[in-house]
């Protein structure tokens, strides 16, 4: 059998995790809601959307990257385990299996959304004789407890900038079971979007499309679907801009003017004012010694650093260190 998929957390209790999120997110402030609620199908079509716009310098630059490393990369580490973080549709993947030259390879994706895992699986396998699937859909903050044991040596794969939507301690706790999940001769690949000119980073958040725009809002049309909400996702202006301070692009939803929004699972109603924007998403930009630094913080060692020559977007390899970090244990679901 060559695909395989493992759901973690039925219908039910992924339900009740969002309701438990959404209650805390709209009732502390700053208000937010988490990230990963943009990815139902739609979300998951306008995020691909995202990454062809000319201002989205992000996906083109690491698949760039990923092309001129692939070869080099893949002859050096000779991986029979791949493993990705936050897969998507699996696109660049395919460029670094491609890479591979043939040979058994088992692939495992983590990501929330299953009609883009299965589809991207699919293809993979049409393509692909000496492949095996084995999908985790779940999240990636909580169910890495359920990743096989390796068969052969192992490639962790968690590119995009993924990373950055997570802030510092959330990264740590990650890199941390990611650790856990590498032996001797195992590579991590991340991918980091860098620090640069602040008009750069903020028109890439603010496509003349309004695309993003439109992801933005998604958040509120997955809230009304999944716990009964009436928000007007119309109503809500999207801003996007770079906190220098901590070197992160924050992206919100602000009310127009007041709106009062009634939430039928919660059984709650909040009002918000325009004053008061939803904060939906951060995603934080590094260096390559903030890079090693967070690395090092998880028993990681930065083995190589590549990046484009406008120093844009960045590729770090990194190995185990002999000290192994203890993780935190993963709540499970
Ligand atoms: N790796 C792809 C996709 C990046 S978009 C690329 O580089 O283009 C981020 C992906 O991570 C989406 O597919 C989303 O569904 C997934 N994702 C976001 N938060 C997640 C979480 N907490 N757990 C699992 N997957 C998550
Ligand atoms: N990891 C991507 C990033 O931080 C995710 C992303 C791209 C994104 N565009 C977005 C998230 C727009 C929210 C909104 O760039």
């Amino acid at each position: 059998m060559r695909y395989r998929v493992e759901v973690h957390a039925d219908a039910h209790t992924r339900l009740k995790a969002m309701a438990e999120d959404v209650l805390r997110g709209l009732g502390t402030r700053p208000r937010s809601l988490p990230p990963k609620y943009f990815y139902d199908a739609a979300g998951s079509r306008l995020f691909d959307e995202i990454t062809r716009l000319p201002e989205y310098y992000l996906t083109r630059t690491e698949d760039a990257l990923l092309d001129r490393l692939a070869p080099a990369l893949m002859r050096a580490l000779e991986p029979r385990d791949v493993v990705e973080l936050g897969s998507g549709f699996s696109l660049k993947t395919r460029r670094l299996l491609e890479a591979r030259g043939g040979g058994a390879l088992r692939y495992t994706p983590v990501d929330v959304d299953e009609t883009t895992v299965a589809a991207s699986a699919e293809r993979l396998l049409a393509e692909d004789p000496a492949l095996q699937v084995h999908a985790i859909i779940g999240d990636f903050e909580r169910h890495l407890v359920h990743v096989p044991a390796p068969s052969g040596r192992r490639l962790v794969l968690f590119l995009g900038s993924t990373i950055g939507n997570l802030d510092a301690p959330a990264r740590q706790a990650l890199l941390a079971q990611v650790r856990s999940l590498l032996h001797r001769g195992d590579r991590l690949l991340v991918g980091v979007d860098l620090v640069k000119d602040v008009a750069v980073l903020e028109a890439a958040y603010n496509d003349a499309a309004g695309v993003t725009a439109a992801f933005n809002r998604n958040i509120l049309r997955v809230v009304n679907r999944s716990l009964g909400a009436d928000f007007q996702p119309e109503a809500f202006r999207h801003h996007a801009w770079y906190n220098a301070a901590e070197s992160r692009i924050e992206m919100h939803l602000v009310p127009e003017t007041r709106q009062t929004v009634h939430i039928r699972s919660l059984d709650l109603t909040v009002r918000l004012e325009p004053s008061e924007s939803i904060w939906t998403e951060s995603s934080y930009k590094f260096t390559r010694a903030s890079t090693r630094a967070m690395l090092a913080a998880a028993g990681l060692r930065l083995d190589a650093w590549h990046t484009d020559v406008d120093k844009r977007f960045a590729l770090a390899l990194a190995g185990p260190t002999s000290r192994a970090v203890a993780a935190r244990a993963p709540r499970a679901a």
